[in-house]
This record gives structure tokens, sequence and C-alpha cells, in this order.
């Protein structure tokens, strides 16, 4: 089998995931990193055995590749991937798409005739619990879905690391939004939001964000989001996403799956399921999210989350932000 050649664009926290993982999977050959901080690219460059480039635009005209990961901020997400498709290549696109949904829509509309794989970083389509739970409301165990609930609550952080480049709803609630949306089946027709606006006020940014969203179905939806909680809290996530059908439920709490440890110094719940690192290597859902996308692009297979699939729970989280800033619910025009 020919290895996928592929260069990863960002190596910061989650980029370097990504050359990890392409590092280690033997269908792959990672070619090349791309960064603007040279001392990063270059020590991941090294450490991953691969060439080191700071401009992305260079890295896409002269090297031979299959495919590219795009895991820069989403400010810087829409350039690297029209070069890439004039390219040619296979895209691994990190979420969310961009900051502006006008600029978003211009890249999905760029990308109607595409023919190859475009897959968007939604991690959550590879924890085995999801994977389940979508499998039994596909196959009618639940019945027809009546409400569901999505909780997402980060520690404080988040509004250290995040806040000043990205936003609450944008980088952490969309992925229960997109999941929700994967698993019912039926459009959403209506949104309506409230947020807190403390400490986030400076960044443009929401504190915590409580949400309701309407189905075509008459079903229901209900998200809370936070990113206030200590830096001890002894989860360094703590999600969960409740699905009530008229003739069963399925119920995913927290990630670390039942596991937790108790020194003489803190409590802690360590993260199993998102990225945790184990004998030193990158594990849990983004890993294999990644090691799918090289499955995908050697057998031709759809992605779990397209463009449209991320474009689609953009727009619900654009709309989020319109109805807090208006207070008022949101009608959405499929
Ligand atoms: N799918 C997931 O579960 C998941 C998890 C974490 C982060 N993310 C997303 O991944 C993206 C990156 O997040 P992060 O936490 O790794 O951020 P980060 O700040 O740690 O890394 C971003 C890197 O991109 C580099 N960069 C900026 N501009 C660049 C350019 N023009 N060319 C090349 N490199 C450039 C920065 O120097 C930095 O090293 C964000 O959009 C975030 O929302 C997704």
């Amino acid at each position: 089998m020919t290895k996928k050649k592929i260069a990863v664009i960002g190596t910061g926290l989650v980029g370097t995931f990504h050359a990890e993982t392409f590092f280690r999977n033997p269908n792959a050959e990672l070619v090349a990193v791309c960064d603007i901080n040279k001392e990063k690219v270059n020590s991941v460059a090294k450490q991953f055995n691969c060439k080191a480039y700071e401009n992305f635009e260079k890295l896409i005209k002269s090297e031979d590749l299959d495919a590219i990961s795009i895991a820069t901020p989403e400010q810087i997400r829409i350039e690297p991937t029209v070069l890439s498709m004039e390219k040619g290549l296979m895209i691994f696109l990190e979420k969310p798409l961009g900051k502006d949904l006008n600029q978003i829509k211009l890249l999905v509309d760029r990308t109607k005739d595409y023919n190859k794989i475009i897959s968007v970083n939604f991690i959550l389509h590879e924890d085995p619990r999801y994977k389940l739970m979508k499998q039994k409301v596909r196959q009618n165990e639940i019945g027809n879905l009546v409400s569901c609930f999505a909780r997402r609550r980060g520690s404080r952080a988040g509004i250290e690391i995040y806040a000043p480049w990205t936003d609450l709803l944008s980088s952490t609630l969309i992925h229960d939004i997109q999941m929700i949306m994967s698993i019912n089946k039926s459009k959403p027709t209506r949104v309506f939001a409230e947020a807190v606006i403390r400490e986030c006020e400076k960044f443009n940014s929401h504190d915590a964000v409580l949400a309701l969203m309407k189905f075509a179905d008459g079903s229901i939806a209900s998200f809370e989001t936070s990113w206030v909680l200590p830096k001890n809290q002894p989860e360094f996530l703590d999600p969960a996403l409740h699905i009530i059908g008229d003739k069963g439920s399925i119920i995913i709490e927290g990630s670390s799956t039942g596991l937790s440890v108790q020194t003489e110094s803190s409590f802690q719940k360590p993260d199993m399921v998102h990225w945790p690192i184990i004998d030193t290597k990158v594990d849990g859902c983004l890993k294999r999210n990644l090691d799918k996308f090289i499955d995908d692009c050697i057998f031709d297979k759809k992605p779990d989350v397209n463009l449209n699939d991320a474009f689609d729970a953009e727009k619900v989280v654009f709309a989020m932000k319109e109805s807090i800033n208006k207070g008022i619910p949101i009608d959405l025009i499929n």
C-alpha cells in the first residue's frame, strides 16, 4: 500500500498531536510541518523527522503531497484550505472553520465541485460512547427523539489560553451542537441563547452560555457551556450528552470513564477520552480521528463530518451569538 504523503500546518497544541499521529501511522508519511513560530516548528520537525516551513504557501507549492492537515487558529483557516484545493490535496481541517460566517460560506461555495475528501475534526465521532449512541438512535432503539441536553464546562485555563483569540461557542460548544445535529435527522429551526459576559467582555466572548434549540420534528435540545471553573477542577473538561427518546434514553457523562486518582495533594479525574497521553503518546478520539482520515484517504471513504456538516453547525453557532446580542430567538433559514 502506498503511504499517503501529508504535511501539517500549525504546530501548536493540537497540530503537534496531528504531526505525532501521522508520524506514527504506518500508512502515512509525514513530509513536513509548518508554523510561523520558527523555534516551535523546528523542534516538531526534528522530533518527527520531517522538513520545517515557516510559510504555508511555500510548503503547499513546493512539496509533493497527497494530503494536508490544517491546525492553525481559525483566523487562518480559509487561505491554506483554498491553496490546498488548488493543489488537489485531500484536506483535514481543524474546527471551527473560521471567524466570520460570510467567509466560511465563500469557502463552502468554492468546494461545491471539489471531489477530494475534506474532513473536519469533530473528534466526538471517534469516542466509542458517541458512536454507539448514534448507532442505537439510527436503529430506533430509543424511539423518536424528544429532547437532548449537552454540557461542556471547562476550567478557566480556557479563558487564559483561548478567549484572547477564539470564543466559547466556536471553540467548545460547537462539538456538542454538531453532534446533536448529526444524531437528530431533522433540521434545527430556531435557537435562543443567553450569556454571562464578565471576564470575557474584553475578548468579545462569553464566560458562560445557556442555549435552546428547536428542531423541525418538534424535538428540543438544551446546551450549557462555560470556562470559569477553578483550574484544579478534577476533570479538565466536564462534558455530558443526554438523549431522551419516547422509548428510552442514552446518557453519556464525563470524560474520565470512571477513573479517579486521589493523592495526598489532589483529586483528579483524568481525561481518558479526548487526547489522553498514554505511554508518552497521544491517544483517544483525537488520535483515532486522525488515523481515520488516513484510512479515508486510502480507501476513498466519506468522512463523518464533511465541510457542509461543519458549516451547518457553524450557522447554529453564529445564530446563537446573534440571539445573545439581540436578546431574541433566531429563526434558522435552511
Ligand atoms: N478538534 C478538536 O478537538 C480541537 C482541540 C483543540 C484545538 N482545536 C482547534 O485547533 C486550532 C488550533 O488550536 P491550538 O490549541 O493548537 O492552538 P495553538 O495556539 O496551540 O496553535 C496554533 C499554532 O498555529 C500557528 N500559526 C498561527 N498562524 C500561522 C500561520 N499563518 N501559518 C502557520 N502556523 C500558524 C501558531 O504559531 C501556533 O503554533 C484551533 O482552531 C482550535 O479550535 C481543535
